[in-house]
């Protein structure tokens, strides 16, 4: 690829600014913890293991720039960096998984003999830099989990971006679309324009024209119509958190998606990796949903603006993970024990 969804250079957090795709490809430099924070906020890098990784950068940058004198004033201050960048996005869980990773670190750099601020801020660069090089690699693995799932001549419907830009690289419902592809599957893409932000009009659509994987845009309500004609066979959709019961949190938009697959016949299938699973949460009814500003839906009238919907864990044929093809029932047969990202 070309570009990168995030990269850490001289000292600062590039991020490819999602905003201005597909018109315009530049960096938002982020020098500071509140500079990525408010980046997170307004979208210039979304998609829940992107967000992780840019999490993981921002605790690295508190650190680099910290000018604290003993690692108890360090670790206050990572402490208050921690709670501004979870505060940052609710409903993706590899934001928080991402931040006590970057805490555990943190812990066993400050435990080790002759630990000093430097050493410590030096312990979660190459932290972060790990997690974000783990994460493409991930993708990759269940790129090639999910590809099993896709016949030739497939016609996939997919809903928001769960490409290489909402990831380190590769994606997770696109990358199992790669992986099909990499594998020599002809496979054509039904992009969800997805309203408000259109991350499907915008981002999905710019990065599979790039890697020139046939796609067509549709708006959302287009998409019960496509299925009764016959012109959708597979919907591989991403996700922001999956509880213990196999119920999907994702963009808003997929729960209606689900109801028309399931009605029509057509699979619907989840690819995330394993740090978006919450075995601390027992089902969907647990996971927080994200009311962003109504201005994005309307300038104009009263809106309202729930960023993400809950897909019952009954509407998705399968799940698959780093480690697999999961399916019903979930709570069996997800990798709910196993260290994420291992
Ligand atoms: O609001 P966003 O763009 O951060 O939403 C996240 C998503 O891109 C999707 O819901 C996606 O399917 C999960 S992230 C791979």
């Amino acid at each position: 690829m070309s570009w990168r969804t995030l990269r850490w250079h001289a000292g600062a957090v590039l991020l490819l600014d999602q905003r201005a795709l597909p018109e315009r490809e530049q960096e938002l430099a982020c020098g500071t913890v509140e500079e990525l924070a408010s980046a997170i906020e307004q979208l210039v890098v979304r998609g829940a293991p992107a967000i992780g990784c840019a999490a993981a950068y921002g605790v690295a940058l508190a650190a680099q720039r910290s000018e604290a004198r003993s690692l108890a004033a360090l670790a206050r201050e990572l402490a208050d960096a921690r709670a501004r960048l979870l505060r940052t996005r609710p409903t993706a869980v590899n934001l928080a998984w991402a931040l006590a990773r970057m805490q555990r670190c943190e812990e066993r750099a400050a435990r080790a003999q002759e630990a000093s601020v430097a050493s410590v801020a030096s312990a979660l660069l190459a932290e972060a830099h790990a997690l974000t090089a783990e994460d493409e690699r991930i993708c990759r693995a269940l790129g090639r989990a999910g590809a099993e799932l896709v016949p030739d001549g497939a016609r996939v419907l997919t809903h928001c971006n769960a490409g290489a830009l909402a990831t380190a690289g590769y994606g997770t419902a696109l990358g199992v679309v790669r992986a099909a592809v990499e594998a020599g599957r002809r496979v054509s893409v039904l992009a969800d324009e997805t309203r408000p932000f259109l991350q499907g009009a915008r981002l999905t659509a710019w990065e599979l024209q790039r890697d020139g994987i046939p796609v067509t845009v549709i708006a959302d309500a287009m998409a019960a119509h496509l299925m009764r004609g016959g012109e959708i066979d597979l919907a591989i959709v991403g996700a922001d958190r999956i509880a213990a019961n196999g119920d999907v949190a994702n963009k808003i938009g997929t729960y209606g998606l689900a109801v028309a697959a399931h009605h029509h016949g057509i699979p619907l299938i989840v690819v995330a990796p394993t740090s978006t699973l919450d075995a601390s949460i027992a089902s969907g009814a647990e996971i927080p949903i994200e009311e962003r500003a109504p201005e994005e839906v309307s300038s104009r009238f009263r809106a309202r603006n729930p960023a993400f919907d809950v897909t019952p864990a009954e509407l998705v044929d399968a799940i698959v993970t780093e480690h697999g093809v999961h399916r019903a029932p979930y709570a069996d047969s997800l990798p709910l024990a196993l260290p994420a990202g291992r």
